[in-house]
C-alpha cells in the first residue's frame, strides 16, 4: 500500500484505544528493522526522519528507501513523518518530497533551542496546517518546550523548566488546528533523562492528564520516551562503553499515558543504545572482523527487537490489518470540507 497520512493512523489508534511508537531513522538497516518489527507483530507504524536524518541521507536516498519498504511490506500503513521541523519552510520541503506527516515544532525558535512565544508558535503552525492540509498532509505541533539539548532539539535544563500550560494547549489547538498535539511533562531527548527512577515528582503524567480532559479527542504525543533500559546501558558499558547511571520513561507510565489520550511515542534513543551494543560486542569479541555487515546485522536484529517490544507494550500490535488506506487528495478533501 502507499504511504499513508498520520491523521488516519491516529483516528484509528483512538478508536482503538491504542498507541503507535514513531522510530527515528537514518539509514536502511533501521528502515529495515523497523519495517521487520512491524510484519512480526502485524503493526501499523510511523517512520520518521529528523532534519539531521535528512541532512545525513541526503533526504532522497531516504525517501526512495521508504518507496521500497512500501513495496516490501505492503501489508503495513506506513506513515513518513517530518520529526521536529524547525521552520514553516523545512516542512513545506518535506511535503513536497513527499512526506505524509510533518511536526512543526513552533515550540521552540528555528535555532532548535530557544523558547519562541505563543505568537510565533501559532503564526508558524498555521502557515504549515495550510500547507500541509491542502495535500492532505497531518500536522504535529508542540507546545511547551522539552527539556536537554542532546539531540539538538530542546530548551535544556531538566525539562521542569517549560511544561505545557492546559489551558494554553486547549486554545493553541483551536488557534491551529494542528492534527496531533506534542506535550512537554519533563521529559527530554537522549539517554540521561532522569537521575532516578522517575516519579510524580519529575514526570507530570498529572498534567498530561489534566491536558486530555480539555482536549479529550486531540492526539497527544509523548517525546523523549525511550525507556533507556539497564540492560541495554549494561551491553554498552560491557563493551567499552562508558554511558553514566540513568533513567528514562518507564514503559507503565507510558501505558498510563495512552490510557489517557497519548496516540503517538517517539522512540529513538532505546533503538540507538540497542544498535550500538550489538555493534561494540562484535568489535570487541572478535576484533579480527572487518566486513561492516558482521556487525550491521546483529546491530539491526536488537533494533528490531526493541522496536517489536514497544509495538507490543504500545497496543499497535495487530491492528495492521484494519487500516484501509485513504489516499491523500481524499485527506485533503476531508481538510476542505471540516
Ligand atoms: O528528537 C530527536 C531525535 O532523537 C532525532 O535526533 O536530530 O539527532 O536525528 P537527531
Ligand atoms: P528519545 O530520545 O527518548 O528516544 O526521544 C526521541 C524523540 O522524541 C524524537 O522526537
Ligand atoms: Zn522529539
Amino acid at each position: 500500500m502507499p504511504l499513508v497520512s498520520m491523521r488516519q493512523l491516529l483516528d484509528e489508534a483512538a478508536k482503538g484505544g491504542y498507541g503507535v511508537g514513531a522510530f527515528n531513522v537514518n539509514n536502511m538497516e533501521q528502515i529495515q528493522a523497523i519495517m521487520e518489527a512491524a510484519r512480526e507483530t502485524e503493526s501499523p507504524v510511523i517512520v520518521q526522519a529528523s532534519r539531521g536524518a535528512r541532512s545525513y541521507s541526503q533526504d532522497r536516498f531516504l525517501y526512495h528507501l521508504m518507496l521500497a519498504a512500501t513495496e516490501l511490506y505492503p501489508e503495513i500503513p506506513t506513515v513518513l513523518h517530518l520529526d521536529h521541523g524547525n521552520s514553516p519552510e523545512t516542512c513545506k520541503s518535506a511535503i513536497d518530497l513527499g512526506f505524509t506527516s510533518v511536526m512543526m515544532d513552533g515550540s521552540l525558535l528555528a535555532d532548535g533551542k530557544t523558547p519562541s512565544s505563543y505568537e510565533y508558535n501559532v503564526d508558524a503552525t498555521r502557515q504549515v496546517v495550510a500547507a500541509a492540509h491542502a495535500k492532505g498532509v497531518t500536522v504535529e505541533a508542540e507546545i511547551g518546550c522539552l527539556g536537554g539539548i542532546e539531540d539538538g532539539h530542546g530548551a535544556g535544563g531538566s525539562g521542569m523548566e517549560h511544561l505545557t500550560d492546559p489551558a494554553q494547549a486547549a486554545q493553541f489547538v483551536g488557534d491551529t488546528k494542528c492534527d496531533a498535539l506534542a506535550i512537554a511533562i519533563g521529559t527530554s531527548h537522549g539517554a540521561y533523562k532522569f537521575t532516578r527512577k522517575p516519579d510524580g515528582e519529575v514526570l507530570k503524567m498529572d498534567v498530561l492528564i489534566q491536558i486530555h480532559k480539555l482536549l479529550p479527542t486531540t492526539h497527544l504525543v509523548m517525546h523523549g520516551s525511550s525507556s533507556v533500559p539497564k540492560d541495554l546501558q549494561d551491553i554498552i558499558n560491557k563493551y567499552g562503553g562508558s554511558l553514566k547511571p540513568t533513567w528514562g520513561v518507564p514503559v507503565e507510565e507510558i501505558q498510563i499515558g495512552i490510557k489517557n489520550g497519548v496516540r503517538k511515542i517517539n522512540v529513538d534513543t532505546d533503538n540507538r543504545l540497542a544498535m550500538t551494543g550489538a555493534i561494540r560486542k562484535v568489535l570487541m569479541e572478535t576484533p579480527e572482523k572487518f566486513d561492516p555487515r558482521d556487525y550491521m546485522k546483529p546491530a539491526r536484529e536488537a533494533m528490531k527487537k526493541v522496536v517489536a517490544q514497544r509495538m507490543v507494550q504500545f497496543g499497535q500490535a495487530g491492528h495492521a490489518k484494519e487500516i484501509i488506506p485513504i489516499p491523500m487528495a481524499e485527506m485533503a478533501e476531508m481538510y476542505k470540507k471540516a
